[in-house]
């Protein structure tokens, strides 16, 4: 018999129908009723067993985190928790589960405690919600790229140019580090290594995006990236996934129109594809927030968070007024800041990015023509020379979720910006070389898709929102 998914018999409550189901063991109460989960659904199936009709010795193998199989009616459930049940008529044990070992044990369990079982935490209801939440954020991202006619471009994950100085990078190696090959001044000597130079796990795939959208038109990449920066923060991973769209004739403004847009209807799709799994987590938070004094609670659940995203504008301010705003804040006065803002110029620290959001604007914020000197090479320098066009978008919550800006496309400016850098226009020349042959206006921006996760699920640590979190001293699984 073909064997159904409990999501799809939930919804579709056909009484009467003789069923197969496959899953792992919640609960089993009274040798009678087992809750069972097969991922599908943040809801379990009720399977009814009749212990008279079962051999003793299988009863006694439906502990908490055995797969097992039933088959049986659905019925309509006489007991108050679920529409419809298993009238459980046979019962294979796919694999025991040692009961008292198992670490999973149905109670309340950390998230700290949960991440040292990576392994198994997808098993509860909290993680199988996020998972299956930053798998529609995926799809709903892929779905919205490939309607406008952008072409998802796979960006290498090996590089050879660590020029775009987005972060520390990780290095990828062939040679033996107990017998390197060296050179006669006792320096490595990489022509015996695997490239036979030296090569780094990417921090972006944006200078290989900008070769394709200068061809292709509009393009996205949507991969892996690695910075090996030591911060153990609960928004920095060592390994992330960004999101990375490159679009040929867009200015800033067209950046930023696009950004808003696509974040807005990414989040509306898991709005109105993931409701279950959002309203378990967004009840999970209120639980959680029950021991705060009344101030300190989120004045939105997280769902009306997501809809007041969906429907409002982000507010666009330049660096230049947030560092007006921010000077004269009352925790810049009281020094209540760890980086007091001093003048123009200064980087922005996180929470700097948080007050403007959450306290001085309460909305999603748009920060764009930042100081040249705190920014990349590649971005477009302004009239005034020393700005350039730089767009970050600020989320409640999280701070920093995109970051972009419209490209250098003038050969002789970039050329200059990558001196004064101190890049070697040589390692780039592929870089240089689409300013040379049919240069053109063009923008685009990272999103970091943890951090869009994150936000969208309510979880409050960003290592609870990757299957497998790596950070510093942290790689295991
Ligand atoms: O602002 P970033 O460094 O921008 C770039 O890498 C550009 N090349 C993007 C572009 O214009 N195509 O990173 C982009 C985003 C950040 O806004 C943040 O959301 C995320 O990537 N991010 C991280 N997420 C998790 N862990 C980290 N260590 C992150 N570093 C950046
Ligand atoms: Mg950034």
């Amino acid at each position: 018999m073909k064997v159904s998914r409990i999501d799809q018999l939930l919804k579709d409550k056909k009484i009467g129908l003789e069923v197969s189901v496959q899953g792992w063991v919640r609960t089993f109460r009274s040798n009678r009723f087992i809750a069972l989960n097969d991922g599908s659904s943040i809801r379990n199936l009720q399977c009814v067993v009749d212990f008279e009709a079962f051999d003793e010795q299988q009863l006694k193998l439906i502990t908490t985190g055995a797969c097992i199989e039933v088959t049986g009616d659905l019925v309509a459930s006489m007991g108050a928790g679920q529409e419809v049940e298993i009238q459980v008529k046979k019962l294979k044990i796919h694999g025991a589960s040692d009961a008292e070992k198992y670490p999973l044990q149905p109670k309340k369990h950390s998230l700290e405690f949960l991440r040292e079982i990576a392994h198994l935490r997808p098993r509860t209801q909290t993680f199988g919600a996020v998972f299956r939440i930053r798998h529609h954020v995926s799809f709903a991202i892929h779905q919205y790229f490939h309607q406008r006619g952008f072409f998802n471009v796979h960006t290498p994950i090996i590089t050879g140019s660590d020029a775009e100085g987005a972060g520390e990078m990780f290095r990828v190696s062939t040679i033996d580090p107990a017998n390197p090959p060296r050179n006669e001044d006792g320096t490595l000597n990489y022509k015996e290594d695997f490239f036979e130079k030296p090569v780094n796990l990417t921090v972006s795939g944006q200078l290989e995006a900008e070769l394709f959208a200068t061809a292709l038109g509009k393009v996205y990449t949507f991969g892996p990236t690695f910075r090996a920066e030591n911060s153990n923060t609960s928004r920095h991973l060592a390994e992330f996934w960004m999101i990375e769209p490159e679009v040929a004739f867009a200015n800033l403004h067209d950046n930023m129109d696009l950004a808003e847009d696509f974040l807005q209807s990414v989040i509306k799709s898991v709005l109105e594809n993931c409701r279950e799994d959002l309203e378990f987590l967004s009840q999970r938070l209120v639980d959680e927030e029950k021991g705060l004094a009344a101030a300190e609670r989120s004045s939105m659940s997280l769902i009306e968070k997501l809809e007041f995203v969906v429907n409002n504008s982000f507010r666009r301010v330049s660096y230049t007024e947030a560092i007006d705003i921010l000077k004269n804040s009352k925790p810049n006065k009281k020094k209540k800041f760890n980086y007091i803002i001093e003048e123009w110029g200064a980087d922005l620290q996180s929470e700097h990015e948080r007050y403007l959001v959450e306290k001085h604007f309460q909305s999603p914020v748009i920060l764009f023509d930042y100081p040249a000197k705190i920014k990349a090479f590649y971005m477009r320098l302004n009239e005034d020379g020393k700005t350039v066009r730089a767009m970050d978008v600020l989320f409640p919550g999280i701070g920093e979720i995109i970051g972009g800006s419209q490209r250098e496309e003038r050969y002789d400016v970039l050329k200059k910006k990558m001196e004064d850098f101190h890049i070697e226009p040589e390692e780039l020349y592929w870089y240089l070389d689409t300013r040379r042959f049919g240069t053109c206006e063009h923008s685009g921006f990272g999103l970091g898709f943890e951090r869009l996760v994150q936000f969208v699920t309510g979880m409050s640590n960003i290592r609870d929102v990757i299957p497998f979190p790596r950070t510093p001293g942290n790689c295991e699984f």
